[in-house]
């Protein structure tokens, strides 16, 4: 019988483990997340509201900084340049995507690496690559690993395929799976990489983060395979994958859904980390 890999429910499990962990940590203060949102995108509110109402309920309180679509680099900068400054900010995160006429590379190059709490700026992202903890590893990566570990996946030694290579999934994620202690194979595919699913068939475990719905399917799994979908698409107003859940789920080992997989735990990153930027500081 296939595996469900339930993202929501370890993600629950997280949440749980951040709020004890605040509750236990004597200090004058509980953490604090500043959340930068710029313009009225849709999606964005949703997801800032979600990772708000998590905030509150593990007890890290959230400070929201909206500002207006039409805002400056310039003056994006100066509020993240404030928030660096705050002593009262454990945590800061932008939400991604910005308005065009903006650059995400500048505003992330221009966070206090130590309230990275999405764990983009260049040197968090050199710090995974190099193995050091100390660092912040980012938010869906390392749900993917928490994913499958709490269903008791073995990642040591496995060839794992990851199909997309993006800095806030795909390269991250080969980064973290190659870390000493966790130790996978790891084979990393993208839009010119020739005969994909030859490349699929092979892999123990398949992450695809190519944000193209059902992109794989089941002639591209062998039978057993492990299979997490990182994708979200509403697709005829449903959300879905960039797996063909209905044909590929029959030959897997385990797989994780859409939605109620991955999701989840990208925010349990988030407050993970923000806890982390908190501790760091007492
Ligand atoms: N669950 C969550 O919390 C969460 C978090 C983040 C993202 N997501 C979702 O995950 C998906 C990926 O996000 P992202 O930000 O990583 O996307 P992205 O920046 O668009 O990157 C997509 C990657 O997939 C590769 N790719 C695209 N089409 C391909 C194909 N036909 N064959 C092989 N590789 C292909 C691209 O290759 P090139 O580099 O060659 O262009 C690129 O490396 C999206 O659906 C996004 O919404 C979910």
């Amino acid at each position: 019988m296939v595996q469900i890999l339930d993202g929501k429910k370890v993600a629950e499990a997280l949440y749980q483990e951040v709020a004890e962990a605040i509750a236990r940590q004597p200090a004058p203060r509980p953490p604090a997340l500043a959340v930068v949102l710029v313009g009225a995108n849709p999606a964005s509110q949703t997801y800032v509201a979600t990772k708000e109402r998590r905030c509150q309920e593990v007890g890290i309180r959230s400070v929201r900084l909206n500002l207006p679509e039409h805002v400056s680099q310039e003056e994006l900068l100066a509020q993240v340049i404030a928030l660096n400054a705050d002593p009262g900010i454990d945590g800061i995160l932008v939400q991604l995507p910005l308005p065009s006429h903006l650059s995400a590379d500048q505003v992330i190059d221009c966070l206090n690496p130590a309230k990275d709490v999405d764990g983009l700026h260049p040197l968090n992202m050199g710090k995974l690559l190099l193995g050091h903890t100390d660092g912040f590893v980012p938010c869906t990566p390392q749900g993917v690993v928490w994913l499958l570990e709490r269903h008791g996946i073995v990642l040591r030694g496995r060839r794992i395929v990851i199909v997309g290579r993006s800095n806030i999934v795909g390269k991250p994620l080969a980064a973290l799976l190659l870390r000493r202690g966790i130790d996978a194979t790891v084979t990393v595919a993208h839009s010119q990489t020739a005969d994909l699913a030859a490349l699929t068939r092979e892999a123990e475990i398949l992450v695809v983060a190519a944000g193209q719905p059902h992109l794989v399917r089941a002639e591209m799994i062998s039978q057993g395979t492990v299979v997490v979908d990182v994708g979200i698409h509403r697709v005829q107003g449903r959300l879905t994958g960039d797996v063909d859940y209905e044909s590929v789920a029959p030959k897997c080992s385990a797989i994780s859904p859409v939605p109620g997989g991955v999701g989840p735990l990208t925010i349990a990153g988030l407050l993970h980390n923000t806890l982390l930027a908190w501790r760091r500081k007492l």
